[in-house]
């Protein structure tokens, strides 16, 4: 059954926003690209039928996705819906009926974490969860404890090897690429340690603010919602030790026993912020002391990183939308010509988002008598964001069984020790003004390690 395709797509919470804006184009692209034909199961407590989840499909592709009328309407033929209350038994009995033959489904639960237990206890009682998988949703606890809670439950229905826990960020072809350019070089290797890394910075600014997520923001914070997985995904992809051998879990091997070495935070390594006017936001509780800002410094503790700082910075209402990597690399060992220099010479910058490119830094001499130069940035590959979306991505891998991008039990545990002792203390939150690059107490954080190196706007960058 492992990696048997899954003859059948389940999910839970059809009616709400994650399907509206991720699973439907995800299907859609799915359907028109890929070929997939199984019944789709739509299961929500809204007192719809089919033909409203059929309306809802076809807004949420005209919104979300590239328009594609004939996938559309194969998508809409394999749309099926099941309406019931996730604690009624009979829900679960008509959603067996609707299933008809298929008998390895796979279940997205793409509603709130709490109702996840009675969803999938109940699949069990239907006997849905035999040779089925089932998809789960970030946020994946609110602490390392809830998400330990959340295992044990889904284990105790589902083995681990048919549980997929999403981080959409895995799904993301510069993420990917990242242990691509590592890997498929051997110019990186020699370089990539204690010895020659200076340090390492990763920034994910998003110009907006929380928008309409007021209340699941609020709950949540900068630390939560992107540090702990995506940044931290990011940061393994970076920093983890070469895949060995042929099994398939080595990938996700390497990246636990890296993300197991990172020193877990403390308070002197943490400045939080929260923008001017957020307090004020629907659904946010006008005494929020929850942070849209965050930067954090981290030390991962191995041979081959120890002493080296990795900062990284995540938050909302900054100066402009954009993720990247910079690998920076230590100054040669002394001066040779005398230059006084500016900020980092040599580093290698990986873009994430929302375009994709690959530069490296170096120093070339100005032509002329005088031995002094000009830091030149060397672009190495440089596209459009235009590619597969991550949730296509994701839940084709899902549905064929391939695990290697998504988060396993260890990992999540690994990436919840590393922020778990600010969730219990956190230091108070500063102050920041939209549109600026957050609290200046960042900028005490990475001292003179620093500048902290800002992403350009995407016109300058490809
Ligand atoms: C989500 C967070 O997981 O990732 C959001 O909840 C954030 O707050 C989003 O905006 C960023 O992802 P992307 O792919 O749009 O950069």
């Amino acid at each position: 059954m492992e990696t048997a395709t899954s003859d059948a797509i389940v999910f839970f919470g059809a009616t709400g926003d994650l399907a509206y804006e991720q699973i439907f184009p995800a299907l859609l692209g799915l359907v028109g690209e890929e070929g997939l034909n199984v019944p789709i199961v739509g299961v929500a407590k809204a007192g719809w039928n089919l033909d409203q989840l059929k309306a809802r499909a076809r807004d949420s592709i005209a919104k979300h996705a590239k328009p594609d009328p004939g996938a559309l309407s194969r998508l809409l033929t394999l749309l099926r819906y099941v309406d019931g209350d996730y604690n009624d038994p009979q829900t679960f009995e008509n959603l067996r009926g609707t299933l008809g033959s298929a008998h390895r489904p796979l279940h997205y639960l793409a509603i709130p974490p709490s109702l996840f237990g009675v969803v999938v206890s109940a699949l069990a009682k239907s006997g849905l969860n035999t040779d089925g998988r089932v998809v789960v949703e970030k946020p994946f606890g609110r602490d390392r404890e809830s998400a330990r809670a959340l295992n044990q439950t889904l284990l105790e229905y589902f083995p681990e090897p048919t549980i997929f826990r999403i981080d959409h960020y895995l799904g993301k072809e510069p993420v990917q690429n990242i242990l691509y350019t590592r890997f498929a070089n051997s110019t990186s290797e020699p370089l990539w340690n204690r010895q020659h890394v200076h340090s390492i910075q990763i920034t994910m600014a998003e110009a907006f603010d929380v928008r309409d997520r007021g209340s699941f923001y609020d709950a949540t914070g900068a630390l939560r919602d992107v540090v702990q997985n995506h940044m931290l995904q990011a940061l393994a992809n970076l920093m983890m030790e070469p895949p060995t051998g042929e099994e398939n879990e080595a990938e996700r091997d390497q990246k636990a026993a890296l993300l197991k070495a990172v020193r877990p935070l403390d308070a002197a390594s943490i400045v939080r912020g929260q923008y001017r006017g957020y307090r004020s936001a629907k659904g946010v509780r006008p005494d929020s002391t929850t942070e849209t800002f965050v930067a954090v410094k981290l030390f991962v503790d191995s041979w081959r990183w120890a002493g080296v700082p990795v900062y990284i910075r995540a938050g909302k209402s900054l100066a402009l939308t954009a993720a990247e990597a910079t690998i920076r690399f230590a100054p040669p060992p002394r001066s040779t010509f005398g230059e006084k220099i500016d900020g980092p010479v040599n580093y290698i910058r990986m873009r994430l988002s929302p375009d994709i490119n690959v530069a490296m830094g170096m120093r070339m001499k100005h032509p002329g008598e005088r031995m002094e130069g000009v830091n030149v940035e060397l672009m190495l590959t440089a596209h459009p964001p235009a590619l597969t979306p991550p949730y296509q991505r994701l839940l084709g891998d899902a549905i064929h069984g391939v695990r290697e991008l998504f988060g396993r039990e260890d990992i999540v545990d690994a990436q919840w020790r590393i922020v778990e002792p600010i969730l219990a203390h956190p230091p108070p939150c500063q102050d920041y003004e939209p549109g600026s690059w957050g609290p200046s107490a960042a900028d005490t954080l990475i001292g003179t390690d620093g500048p902290w190196l800002t992403p350009k706007p995407p016109s300058q960058t490809t």
